[in-house]
């Protein structure tokens, strides 16, 4: 039967209801016993279960119950596959009904600003269309289960320096192009349960008390229906966050908060309908879990840890191979490095997991007696070992080939701090610089969750990215090394040559409590497509053991409206021996901008699996918003008319394919005034048609007053047509008598329908 929510929140006292909007202690929502209202439990995510029986905390640092650690944020993202990241949630649904927790943390789907934020690791991408769609894809999975999920942490939360006092300072349209699209891509297509909303303040206010974002965007324009909690101890004035739309305050503050919203209630400064529906929104979820409770259930510890391997397989990113890849189990192999032996499979504070088991590469190798093992380093401290180096020199001399399993230690990167600097240890890049003097055929296998530098990229021939990728991905890293499985992730995030080419160097993380994204919309490849910078590797980029040829770009339509759907098909041919995945990008350049707008954005993508010689139709459907940037004077998304290039690749400098379509915007991209320019009138095919008799009068005028002057020969039409595309059209009113105020505002008005 289902609870009648409204009925039991009337039947709540006021003391009762205040108490039901913060948690009941770390974990758990209140209950209320005389009106068997249950406790719910909520847990930390986002890529495994952090379920704490005994000691509390938010940094991971008590032990959790044992669980399946899937790969990190920053590895799935990889995958670009969304199908393998439902799997991936449904089988942390099942484990969240096994343990009854009716909610699980996450996903966390901060965009990535800077290669130092110490949380990179948890989050997707400096993307948000890939971001918000494996987000949509985890959130589907989980919820599948019947066990929901807190999309998070909202809004603008990409550093950990000052997380729960600095104030995010970014414009509206970066917030709405950069920021929030993976939250709102996840929220329409998979509805999370809850949302988190995050420490930080965004323009000034924080995210726990910003009506704006809580509920004027998330609910009223998303339509976004579960309970908004607070991330841990991220309330600040509670009374102030139940009006913004802050439902559930986590995890208590010890009843201080309580009494705070009974006073208010009294006094009258907060109408209890307010508290009510926050009360109703928390019951709404607790019951949707109780009633969907599997007492039963029970999971499969050995199936998620195989599952667990098959998404670290499809999350480790070849970076480069110059024919050393894959090896052959006859090639006496050395590996060399901690990690090896004891991988860096996941990063520190709340996301961290008690894994029910850990597969190293090298145990992996435990048959091939081809294998032997050197450490190399340590990674406690950032010492030189200099016999730790020799012996590993030593074995790599004797080998046929040296994989140097190295990354970033534990102490470099985590929840709670922001890296200060891009570099791996030095006592690694000593290693790998000494191995490689010695041994031609080496690789690197990198452990770590954002970009690191690379000083010896050039004296190595391969390079795989493992990132952190959960409790099998030692199995996933062997069997990719030996071409058991065929590489096909792709990097979610560019890896820049140096700290100081990121377009947030010169001000992160900040200035104390003041953050200003002053790069806008320029994140990621968005600011090195456009300053053409030379990049590492760049976004989108993986390798694979097989080749694919892309062919046959088909566009439905080479002209459109704005409100129709452009249908787009490629072929993609596995040109190779081998069978592999490949993620067909598709990329969206606005060829005619009058603002300054990324080169290119990703508005598609999609993974195929293909046998070698097998040909596939990969089909997109690009709607309004592939075209659309956000417009802050008229708060909407709008598409100037123009040609659009569409770019078909398999990474974001290796587009392929490429055609273009004519986009007629349906409606103006502003409102016009009669301080509108000539030029802003000119960009708009619909406002220049209403205005163009005037316009051309005017500008004809201009010209001809100059014919038979002669300091005035040089001027042509084109450059009487450059000085003029800054004029007001009220201008005319001042040079000209062509026309009248009445007529001009006639006209504007036109414009403007
Ligand atoms: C983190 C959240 C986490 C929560 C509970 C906070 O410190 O920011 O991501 O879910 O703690 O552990």
């Amino acid at each position: 039967m289902m609870a009648d929510v409204k009925a039991l929140v009337a039947k709540m006292t006021l003391e009762e209801k205040a108490a039901m909007c913060s948690g009941a202690d770390f974990w758990h929502t209140e209950s209320v016993e005389r009106l068997g209202i249950p406790a719910s439990m909520v847990s930390d995510g986002p890529h495994g279960l952090r379920k704490q029986d005994l000691a509390a905390d938010h940094l991971g640092v008590n032990e959790s119950i044992k669980a399946v650690c899937f790969p990190a944020g920053c590895g799935t993202a990889a995958s670009f596959n969304r199908e393998l990241i439902t799997r991936m949630g449904e089988a942390l649904g099942e484990e969240c009904q096994a343990e009854g927790v009716s909610v699980i943390l996450g996903p966390a789907v901060n965009i990535k600003r800077s290669p130092l934020c110490g949380r990179n690791f948890e989050y997707y991408s400096e993307d948000p269309f890939v971001a918000g769609e494996i987000a949509a894809a985890h959130i589907t999975g989980v919820q599948s289960r019947k066990v929901g999920t807190s999309i998070k942490h909202f809004l603008a939360n990409n550093q950990e320096t000052r997380r729960m006092s600095a104030t995010s300072e970014a414009e509206e349209r970066t917030l709405r192009e950069i920021y929030m699209p993976a939250f709102e891509i996840a929220v329409k297509k998979a509805k999370p349960w809850t949302v988190m909303c995050s420490y930080n303040k965004i323009n000034g206010v924080y995210a726990a008390e910003n009506h704006k974002y809580l509920t004027d965007v998330l609910r009223g324009e998303w339509g976004f229906d579960g309970y908004v909690m607070s991330d841990w101890g991220a309330v600040n004035d509670r009374v102030a966050d139940l009006k913004a739309g802050l439902d559930l305050e986590m995890p208590s503050s010890g009843g201080a908060y309580d009494a705070r919203i009974i006073e208010a209630v009294k006094n009258g400064s907060l109408e209890e309908a307010v508290l009510d529906q926050a009360v109703e929104r928390i019951l709404n979820i607790v019951y949707r879990f109780e009633e969907n409770r599997d007492t039963e259930a029970v999971f499969d510890r050995d199936l998620h840890d195989a599952l667990a391997r098959e998404v670290a397989e499809e999350t480790i990113v070849l970076l480069k191979n110059e024919g050393v890849l894959p090896l052959k189990e006859e090639q006496k192999a050395v590996f060399i490095g901690k990690y090896a032996k004891e991988p860096r499979y996941q990063g520190g504070g709340s996301s961290h997991i008690n894994s029910s088991r850990i597969t190293s590469a090298l145990s992996m190798a435990a048959g091939n007696p081809n294998v032997v093992y050197a450490q190399g380093f340590e990674d406690d401290k950032d010492v030189i070992n200099d016999t730790l180096i020799q012996e590993a020199v030593q074995a790599a001399k004797e080998a046929d080939v040296a994989v140097i399993f190295a990354g970033l230690p534990d102490a470099f990167e985590s929840e709670g701090f922001d890296r200060t600097h891009m570099r791996m240890p030095e006592c690694q890049n000593v290693l790998i610089h000494e191995v490689a003097k010695v041994q031609p055929n080496t690789v690197v296998v990198l452990h770590n969750g954002s970009p690191v530098e690379m000083p010896w990229e050039q004296e190595v021939k391969g390079i795989v990215e493992a990132y952190l990728g959960g409790q099998a991905v030692g199995a996933a890293e062997y069997d990719i090394l030996y071409g058991k499985v065929n590489p096909s992730a792709k990097l979610a995030e560019t890896f820049p040559m140096r700290l100081e080419d990121n377009p947030s160097y010169l001000d992160f993380a900040g200035d104390e409590d003041r953050v200003v994204y002053r790069e806008g919309v320029f994140v990621g490849y968005r600011y090195y497509d456009k300053k053409q910078m030379e990049v590492l590797f760049p976004f989108g980029h993986g390798l694979s053991y097989t080749e694919f040829a892309y062919s046959n770009l088909r566009l439905n339509a080479h002209s459109m409206r704005e409100t129709d759907t452009l249908e787009v098909l490629v072929d993609v041919t596995n040109t190779g021996k081998l069978a592999g995945k490949e993620v067909v990008q598709l990329y969206v350049e606005d060829k005619e901008s009058t603002m300054p707008r990324p080169v290119k954005e990703l508005k598609g993508f999609d993974k195929v699996f293909l046998e070698p010689g097998e040909t596939r139709t990969v089909s997109f459907a690009l709607d309004q918003r592939a075209f659309a940037y956000y417009n802050e004077e008229v708060q909407d998304w709008c598409v100037e008319s123009g040609e659009f290039g569409i770019l078909i690749g398999a990474s974001s400098r290796d587009i392929r394919l490429q055609d273009t379509v004519m986009v007629e915007a349906e409606r103006p991209k502003k409102k016009y005034t009669l301080d509108s320019t000539f030029g802003d009138v000119k960009a708009d095919p619909k406002a220049y048609a209403c205005a163009r008799e005037i316009m051309d009068a005017y500008e004809k005028q201009c010209l001809g007053d100059n014919e038979g002057d002669a300091g005035a020969e040089a001027i042509s039409r084109e450059m009487q047509e450059a000085m003029t595309r800054y004029m007001p059209l009220r201008g005319v009113l001042s040079f000209s008598e062509i026309t009248t105020i009445d007529e001009l505002e006639r006209i504007v008005d036109e414009m403007n329908r």
